[in-house]
């Protein structure tokens, strides 16, 4: 097949190069960012008077049509293309002869796939917004169902102090909002149009790039016609908040994956979202949770693929570039697929309130509260710190719990102890006590949930 460039050629390209060469196979995705794209520029083409007005009509009428039947499987994808700018723009002139050959007036293909890039990522960036609202909404449901549970919080992985399941799962909706926050950010700078930039080198026609940007529904267009085709900052911005948020999926996956266990069971996931063993009967494995941070690793790995593509390539386009396009969508192939699963798996996983409860009741979790209530009778915290200290290692010798050590052990230590610590130091005391801002009581993890509520509302308008 002779290449739509092959003007300059006197023999054709090795059957090994062009596969090698193209990039249909995964390309092919933007068709219709491609085709929103050429429809574009068709526009102002026709608007400025570049080519004539019917023609301009005549390209964009074609282009819809290509557009319907690759949609309703009229038309196929050819694989043997070069790519999908070349397979539209094929097909144009396929249909419409020399009017077709002019749709590609004072573009290239470097400026073309930089915006389809930008257009089919802005698209997929909304949905990764949307499912990752899904969860903090999901999560907040659970929290509020959760307000009071208690469980313990831990430093070290170490028992450390008591908190609310409820406190524990609105700690990741802060971060899925930051995720999401750095999305926006991410779409701000993604959304700006470089159409126009042509090769390199802008273009002597009378062109409006503001025309075509605005057309687009962009910001505005790119300022450096070398910039416009050179950088894949944008690609790489993306991986890194796609990094940087299954990084947070996968050290809550990682959570999921110890409460299943039968050391601790503070959770049973639904069978629906669990796997078996083929030789060992007894086992329901949270497959999905170790999938996630399988595939966080898959995204880090992604976004580390476009920094080293890119960090020795001279301006401008280079082919090397053309990698930037698997790598970037399979991180967001994948943190979708993560997302989708992980929804409703919290949705439906049993929450084991009185497991969480008996792990909190053991391991000193409450030798804090113990200080702090000396220090709420006067006491300097250190010395309180020191003597709460020496109870402990009491209660070990003893085989005790503070609950339970008796008050003339607890006088012996400090004249402050009274009856009123058995209640100081409770459990249910520590956690509802914990009301300060953010904090695991009950109270405040209504509030979280509530300002959670209200930042989603803010960061999706509605
Ligand atoms: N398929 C190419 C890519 O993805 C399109 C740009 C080709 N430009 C060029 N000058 N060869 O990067």
């Amino acid at each position: 097949m002779a290449m739509m460039w092959a003007g300059r050629f006197s023999k054709e390209v090795d059957s090994k190069v062009n596969a090698f060469n193209s990039s249909i196979s995964f390309d092919a995705r933007m068709y219709k960012q491609d085709i929103e794209g050429s429809i574009a520029h068709a526009t102002m083409l026709g608007e400025q008077g570049i080519i004539s007005m019917s023609d301009s009509l005549e390209i964009i009428g074609g282009l819809k049509e290509i557009l319907s039947d690759l949609e309703s499987g009229k038309l196929e994808i050819d694989p043997n293309a070069e790519d999908i700018h070349m397979f539209v723009e094929a097909e144009l002139t396929k249909r419409l002869g020399d009017v077709g050959k002019r749709l590609h007036t004072s573009r290239s293909r470097n400026d073309q796939v930089a915006l389809d890039i930008r257009l089919y990522l802005r698209d997929e960036i909304k949905e990764i917004k949307q499912l990752l609202k899904q969860l903090i909404e999901t999560l907040c449901k659970i929290a509020g169902q959760h307000s009071d549970t208690i469980m313990p919080g831990y430093t070290h992985l170490q028992r450390a102090q008591p908190i609310t399941f409820g406190h524990h799962l609105m700690a990741y909706t802060q971060m899925l909002l930051r995720d999401i926050e750095r999305l926006n950010d991410t779409e701000k700078r993604m959304n700006v149009c470089p159409l126009g930039s042509c090769a390199l080198a802008g273009t002597t026609y009378n062109i409006d790039r503001f025309r075509t940007s605005s057309l687009l529904g962009m910001n505005e267009p790119m300022a450096n016609s070398l910039d416009g085709v050179s950088d894949r900052d944008f690609c790489i911005e993306l991986a890194s908040a796609l990094s940087i948020c299954m990084m947070h999926l996968s050290r809550f996956s990682e959570e999921i994956i110890m409460w299943c266990s039968w050391e601790f069971k503070f959770i049973e996931l639904d069978d629906a979202f669990s796997t078996g063993s083929s030789i060992m009967p007894q086992k329901k494995n949270p497959d999905v949770t170790e999938l996630i941070r399988g595939k966080t690793a898959r995204v880090i790995g992604d976004n580390i693929t476009l920094l080293t593509m890119m960090k020795g390539l001279p301006l401008a386009y280079n082919k090397d570039m053309q990698e930037d396009k698997e790598a970037i969508f399979d991180a967001v192939d994948n943190i979708k697929l993560c997302l989708v699963t992980f929804i409703p798996m919290l949705d439906t996983m049993k929450v084991l309130k009185d497991n969480m409860r008996k792990a909190a009741a053991k391991g000193f979790i409450n030798a804090t509260d113990c200080a702090d209530y000396l220090v709420k009778k006067g006491m300097p915290f250190r010395t309180a710190y020191k003597i709460t200290g020496g109870l402990v290692a009491l209660c070990i010798s003893k085989n005790t719990t503070l609950e339970e050590l008796l008050l003339d052990d607890y006088k012996q230590q400090s004249e402050l102890f009274d009856n009123d610590v058995y209640q100081a130091i409770s459990l249910d005391t520590c956690v509802k006590e914990r009301k300060s801002y953010g904090g695991p009581s009950p109270e405040s993890v209504i509030t979280q949930i509530e300002l959670t509520k209200k930042k989603l509302g803010e960061l999706f308008n509605d």
